[in-house]
């Protein structure tokens, strides 16, 4: 009686370690994305050409103050130095005579001009559609979408630990733009 026990206790046993196995070695079962939120965020990093290692950091950058204390404030005053710093890399890297007014021209066109460039950058990424904000919030709002676009670099850059590589995205996403203010 007590070997038949132990033996129904030990099939459970393997059973039961066989599933958690199971649900381990197919990732489907456990990181697919589920929620909208997740598929849309697996959508804007196709977009973005960028993968995240940690994708918690993309959530809480498309994650907008009215809705969590866990949001993209921070991420997002990083992100706007991201784009200063690759802004004026890129400019003084083509022309070291540049005068200061003019890359400081750019460098606010670029970067700090909420409705023509990174809200304009961010609406075409569809990222209004994604952010999370309170109900009363509007999600189409500039400076809504400003701060979720600024906050994806700021995030991208703790990612990989890495300036640079949060910079290039953005140059890739805003090559054209860019092209246009220096020309003005
Ligand atoms: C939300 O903001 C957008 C952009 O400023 C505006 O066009 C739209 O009318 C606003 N929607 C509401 C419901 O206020």
């Amino acid at each position: 009686m007590c070997h038949l026990r132990q033996f129904i206790c030990s099939i459970l046993l393997a059973f039961a370690l066989y599933s958690s196995l199971q649900a381990q070695a197919n990732p489907s079962f456990s990181t697919r994305p589920t929620s909208p939120f997740s598929i849309a965020l697996e959508t804007l990093q196709n977009q973005i050409q960028y993968t995240f290692q940690d994708v918690e950091l993309l959530r809480r950058a498309l994650t907008h103050a009215s809705y969590s204390g866990e949001n993209n404030r921070a991420l997002s005053v990083l992100g706007e130095k991201v784009i200063e710093g690759s802004v004026s890399l890129q400019l003084l890297s083509k022309d070291i005579d540049m005068s200061p007014k003019d890359l400081n021209r750019v460098i606010v066109e670029l970067s700090s001009n909420v409705v023509t460039s990174c809200a304009a950058d961010g609406g075409r990424l569809g990222l209004q559609k994604i952010i999370r904000v309170s109900r009363k919030t509007n999600s189409s709002a500039p400076a809504v979408v400003c701060g979720a676009f600024r906050a994806m670099f700021g995030a991208i850059a703790i990612d990989k630990s890495s300036l640079d590589s949060a910079g290039k995205v953005f140059l890739t996403i805003h090559g054209k733009g860019m092209e246009k203010a220096m020309a003005m």
